[in-house]
């Protein structure tokens, strides 16, 4: 019997790229670190995908005298390079025509799709471990009489049966996450009938079997796991309403990096663990924040479609007849010139019409009159974590402007003017008062407070995703500027002129 040891030059090239995620996911932190932060993780990706090359040769750790070991190892081609060259040209040819020709308001759903392969590799590697064991090093070759098999240690049975698990999950969610989310899929809750029952039994089998799979390595078992954990994946995403969306995406996210990490024992290799239990924790930790700045609960949201009975999504149209201020680009310009300061609340229509270079042209325009303007960002403005900053920053406004929920909401009584553009449930005091109101306990910007609000939508009927009414409109201090965003601010700049 032999062992072969871990180059320490590997163990320090993935030490070295662990490193560099940690401090990619510092610098993510905040807008201004960003860049720097995706630099870091570039990097730390490309050590570990040139080590991983280098040193792909098949790791046996136990060799049996005599064993055949040329037939289980046909199936590794050791220097099969030219092929993962390939693989990864292709892999990248595809990512950054998708990356160039994205737009921003269908993010979400490309996360999602992206997601759906994460699992998928995972669910594709744990199954090239079961078919050969011997070439990723976690098995035992045993001798019978009729030639041999590979007898699989039972601990990588566990990390395999839950890789392939959270894999599988992973990719079936995430398959019905981008079709709810690209609108090949009714964004309605579907509840089926005793769905709890369903899940749970569903997922007490998937625990039972991968438990017996240390037991029995049979194949019935491994494929039985995979098939259920698809169904599961399906079972707990169709439950969730539109709403919701968002955070089932991070939360796939999270699973995805669980699902590289299990494999990462599997496969002996540090950096996957590495890099699978810093997504885990991180896609957790923002589906935690997202849910609280929404007002959702994470165990109902993770649980599939407990609650989704009150989950929002747009579905009833303002109906009032109230009075309300209609105002012209006219009447916007001259009371934006005339202010000290004004803050500019962007949301999802501000996305929608892709107004944010005109915007940051009115803001310099104001700020060459003396007006000093500032923007207000709620964590949960637009439809996904950062949507406004990532706007904002492409159309270089400096980030000295920007200032998050906690910064800002103390300066609106002090302000003369707050411009709210196609943002709406992030701005509805409802939540703060209306305890029937599907967004109440939600934290707001608390725009009323301004001198005057400038309320830029399309119309008085068009509600914000939560689908409820907001009493700002109807207040004295409050003009509505009915207009696509972009076509608003134009003018609003011309009339500066
Ligand atoms: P919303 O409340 O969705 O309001 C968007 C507003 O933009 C609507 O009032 C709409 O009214 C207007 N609008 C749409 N297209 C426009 C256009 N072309 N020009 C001008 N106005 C336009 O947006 P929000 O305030 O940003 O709030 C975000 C909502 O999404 C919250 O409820 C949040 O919980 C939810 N959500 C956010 C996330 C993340 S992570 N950001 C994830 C999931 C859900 P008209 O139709 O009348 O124009």
């Amino acid at each position: 019997m032999q062992h072969v040891a871990v180059n320490p030059w590997v163990a320090l090239a993935y030490l070295v790229a662990g490193v560099c995620f940690i401090l990619a996911l510092r610098g993510l932190s905040s807008p201004t670190t960003s860049q720097r932060g995706n630099r870091f993780g570039m990097i730390g990706m490309g050590i570990a995908v040139v080590t991983t090359l280098v040193t792909h040769v098949p790791t046996i750790t136990v060799l049996v005298e005599g064993y055949d070991y040329a037939a289980l190892l046909s199936a590794v081609d050791t220097l099969a390079v030219f092929e993962i060259v390939a693989a990864i040209a292709l892999g990248a040819a595809i990512g950054i025509t998708t990356a160039r020709r994205i737009a921003m308001t269908a993010m979400p759903q490309l996360v999602a799709a992206f997601h759906s392969l994460v699992g998928l590799a995972a669910v594709l590697v744990a199954a090239a471990a079961f078919l050969n064991p011997v070439a990723f090093g976690i098995a035992t070759p045993v001798l019978t009489p009729d030639g041999g098999f590979a007898l699989i240690n039972p601990v990588s049975r566990i990390e395999m049966g839950l890789g392939i698990a959270i894999g599988a999950i992973t990719f079936s969610g995430s398959v019905i996450a981008f079709l709810k989310l690209n609108g090949n899929m009714g964004g309605a809750p579907i509840l089926l009938p005793a769905r709890h029952v369903i899940n749970l039994s569903v997922l007490a089998a998937i625990i039972a079997l991968v438990a017996y799979f240390t037991l029995d390595q049979n194949p019935w078992v491994f494929w039985t796991i995979t098939a259920l954990s698809f169904v599961i994946g399906f079972l707990l995403i169709v439950p969730i309403g539109g709403a919701d969306m968002p955070v089932v995406v991070s939360m796939l996210n999270s699973y995805s990096g669980w699902a590289a990490a299990a494999m990462g024992f599997t496969l002996h290799n540090s950096a996957m663990i590495i890099t699978g239990a810093l997504v885990g924790s991180s896609g957790a930790i923002l589906s935690y924040i997202m849910c609280r700045a929404m007002n959702r609960s994470f165990i109902s949201v993770i649980a599939g479609g407990f609650g989704a009975a009150t989950a929002a999504g747009g579905a009833d149209a303002a109906k009032t007849d109230r009075p309300w201020k209609r105002g012209s680009a006219e009447d916007a310009a001259f009371l934006m010139s005339q202010a000290e300061q004004v803050v500019i609340v962007p949301g999802y229509g501000m996305a929608v019409a892709q107004a944010q270079h005109v915007l940051r042209e009115m803001g310099d325009k104001l700020k060459a009159e003396g007006v000093r303007v500032k923007y207000a960002i709620h964590p949960v403005a637009g439809r996904m974590p950062g949507h406004m900053n990532v706007l904002l920053a492409e159309a270089n406004v400096s980030y000295d402007e920007v200032f998050e929920l906690e910064d800002i909401n103390s300066e609106f009584a002090q302000t003369d003017v707050a411009f709210v553009i196609g943002a709406n449930d992030v701005t509805n005091p409802a939540a703060k008062t209306d305890k029937t109101s599907p967004i109440y306990g939600m934290p707001v910007l608390d725009v009323e407070k301004a001198k005057t609000v400038l309320f830029v939508k399309r119309s008085m009927g068009g509600v914000g995703y939560a689908g409820v009414d907001n009493d700002v409109f109807y207040r004295d201090n409050t003009m509505m500027l009915l207009a696509d965003a972009k076509k608003m601010v134009e003018e609003i700049v011309k009339a500066l002129d």
